[in-house]
């Protein structure tokens, strides 16, 4: 049995603005396998991101529970486990590729398992770019960057968020197959907020699909193509079908 990393159990979530109260997540339940490549997709504001910010502690109060390793999470704070690649790269404009991926180790006291930051740069494709500042690269050398960085403390759960979203179609592709041998290389669990249904396909394990807001679980779909995936796989009929298939929920 695939050892459980993060169950997410009941989860409901309401916003109140000016006395209004707008509910966002309902009765949100599923769990991630250690190691595993899982993708949340849904309608724009249907949740997801303020599912991954529950998740990891960012965003509270809610009701419902998260564990993380069979323990219940922090409901306030970050906690140790997580590293986070939002849709924008926010690089500090006045700081190399080098120093932006150390940033973290800057804004946090704790001492905490490390990469070493050229081993960093090696992973995400960037050796011979460290002393390059952020206007001078792509924004899919951007993406790069803020993955690093978000990898900088080894965390063991990865949370992406849209981050590829400002990339042309074929930067995105190479990027998604780059994402997978990262993954495989250091072996953490992934979780992967998308719009994009062939790319939630493409990289995952499993995918979550969402209702409109207020977001609750439309289906789990657990994709089985063979790994490693490439190029070709995205021309195999499985792959064709199960896209299909997961389109026609989300319309
Ligand atoms: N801090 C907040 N205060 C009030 N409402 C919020 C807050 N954050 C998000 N919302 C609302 O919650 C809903 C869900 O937002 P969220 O950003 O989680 O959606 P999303 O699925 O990530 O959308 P997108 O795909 O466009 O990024 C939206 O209606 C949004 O306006
Ligand atoms: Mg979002």
């Amino acid at each position: 049995m695939p050892e459980k990393m993060i169950e997410v159990l009941k989860i409901g979530k309401e916003f109140t603005n000016n006395f209004k109260s707008l509910e966002v997540l309902k009765d949100i339940s599923f769990s991630v396998n250690r190691g595993s490549f899982t993708s949340i997709v849904g309608m724009s504001g249907c949740g997801k991101t303020t599912l991954l910010k529950i998740i990891c502690g960012i965003s509270n109060p809610y009701s419902g529970q998260i564990l993380i390793n069979g323990e219940a999470a922090l409901k306030a704070g970050k906690n140790h486990y997580f590293g986070i690649v939002f849709q924008e790269p926010t690089l500090l404009p006045w700081r190399n590729v080098y120093n932006n991926i150390e940033l973290p180790l800057e804004l946090n006291s704790c001492p905490r398992t490390k990469f070493k930051t050229d081993d960093l740069i090696r992973l995400v494709g960037l050796k011979g770019f460290e002393d390059v500042m952020p206007h001078e690269l792509s924004a899919g050398m951007k993406a790069r960057v803020a993955i690093a960085r978000a990898l900088i403390f080894h965390p063991s759960i990865l949370l992406m968020d849209e981050a590829f979203n400002n990339l042309d179609e074929i930067t995105r592709g190479n990027l998604n197959l780059e994402l997978l041998r990262i993954w495989k290389e250091i072996k953490t669990t992934v979780l992967f907020v998308t719009h994009n249904i062939s790319e939630a396909i493409f990289l995952s394990d499993r995918i979550i699909v969402l209702t409109p807001r207020p977001g609750t679980v439309r289906k789990v779909i657990d994709v089985d193509l063979p790994r490693p995936r490439d190029k070709q796989t995205r021309r195999l009929p499985e792959f064709i079908e199960i896209v299909e298939n997961a389109r026609e929920l989300l319309s």
